[in-house]
Formats: C-alpha cells, sequence, structure tokens
C-alpha cells in the first residue's frame, strides 16, 4: 500500500504520514528532507540554492548521512529547500530515490506512506491512497512560530510569516511539479483539527478507502 500525502509547510502533514506509518506498519519518507539536504549541501559547498548548476550538482551527489542533520530543521534550510524544488534538474535528480523508495520499501515492510508536495501528483500518481493536507496561513504560521521557540530559535513571526507566503507561491507557481491537489486527492482541513483528531481523521478514510 502506498499513501501519499500531500500540502504545504505547516501544514500537519509530517506529524500525521509517521503516525499513520507506524498505524499501519509501512515504511515512511519525508520527501522534504531530500529537498532541505540538497538546499544545505549547496550552502555548505558555497553554492547559491537558487543556481541550476549549484544545487543540481548538489542533488546529483546527496549524502544521505545528512538526513539525520538538525541543520535541515532551520527556516534557513526550508528557504534553500523551496528555492533548489524550484528547478527541474534537482527534481529529476531526486525522482529515481523517491520511487524506488515507494516500490521497495526498507526494513521488509509492504509498503510506504510518503509526504511532500508533489507525491499524488508526479511521485507516485498511482498511490492507493492520495491525502492533501491543508491549514489556513495563520493557522500553521502560528504552529511554526511555537515550533522555533521550543527549539530556542530567536524568531520574528512578521518573518516567519512573510517566509511561508514566499515558500507556498514558490511551491504553487512552479511549473514543474507545483503544490496542487490530486484529481483523486481527499483534502483534509487541520485548521481546527489537533494532531489526534487529523490522525483520526486520516485513519479513518484510509480504512474506508482500503477495506472492500
Ligand atoms: O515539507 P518541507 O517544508 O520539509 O519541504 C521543504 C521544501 O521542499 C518545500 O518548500 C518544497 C520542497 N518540496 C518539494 O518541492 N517537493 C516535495 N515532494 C517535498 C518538498
Amino acid at each position: 500500500m502506498i499513501v501519499a500525502l500531500d500540502g504545504p509547510a505547516a501544514s500537519g502533514k509530517g506529524t500525521l504520514a509517521r503516525r499513520l506509518a507506524e498505524a499501519f506498519d509501512l515504511a515512511y519518507l519525508d520527501t522534504g528532507s531530500l529537498y532541505r539536504a540538497t538546499g544545505v549541501a549547496t550552502l555548505r559547498a558555497g553554492g547559491d540554492p537558487a543556481q541550476e548548476f549549484d544545487a543540481v550538482s548538489a542533488a546529483k551527489t546527496l549524502d544521505l548521512t545528512l538526513f539525520s542533520s538538525a541543520d535541515l530543521r532551520t527556516e534557513e534550510a526550508g528557504v534553500a529547500a523551496s528555492q533548489v524544488a524550484f528547478i527541474p534538474g534537482v527534481r529529476a535528480a531526486l525522482l529515481d530515490f523517491q520511487r524506488n523508495f515507494a516500490k521497495n520499501p526498507p526494513d521488509g515492510k509492504t509498503g510506504a506512506v510518503l509526504d511532500g508536495r508533489d507525491i499524488g501528483t508526479v511521485v507516485c500518481p498511482d498511490a492507493d491512497v492520495k491525502i492533501f493536507v491543508e491549514a489556513s496561513l495563520e493557522t500553521r504560521v502560528a504552529r511554526r512560530v511555537k515550533e522555533l521557540q521550543e527549539k530556542g530559535e530567536n524568531i520574528i513571526e512578521a518573518r516567519v510569516r512573510a517566509d511561508m507566503k514566499a515558500r507556498d507561491d514558490r511551491d504553487k507557481d512552479r511549473s514543474v511539479a507545483p503544490l496542487v491537489p490530486a484529481g483523486d486527492a481527499w483534502i483534509l482541513d487541520t485548521s481546527d483539527l489537533d494532531a489526534d483528531q487529523a490522525f483520526a481523521q486520516a485513519k479513518a478514510y484510509i480504512l474506508s478507502k482500503t477495506r472492500r
């Protein structure tokens, strides 16, 4: 079983994806980490994440040990990720890894949950279940501010809002694999839901789709 979970930044899809993977005993891939790792690797090499040559070189030589680095979770990494994600050559370089993960999930699992922006539309168009997770900009800004404060980061709310809006626009407006729900995706708006409620609704939906 392949579950595709797409949605904008801080919509709650990461937490939801992790919990669904555990509940259904599936492997989990946070595809945003691939773009974050590419962005961070580009910066570390002294390159510019908005420049095609620099970003594609980083994507093609991606060091998988970077995945667990705390550097990936900063706002700077998020911005660099959405810049490299704009470049078609970067998306092409990361596509095989994602499809291979879905087709051959690690650890003997019989399926996978992938979360990102284009899983239901491009990476796994034949996924058994597609969920598009949404939340209002204000809800997402509030969640991200809380998350960064808990990590002890010094943040300015207006800056987080501006960065998130810029990322949303870049993710939605790019020509290749823009952030858009697949035609057959179920829309889950988490603006007024806590993590437990979102999980309960998504789990019920998956069971309704997969139980004959
Ligand atoms: O989900 P996230 O915030 O970790 O993603 C970081 C950036 O990576 C996001 O701005 C867009 C990009 N991304 C993408 O273009 N396609 C994906 N499948 C996953 C992430």
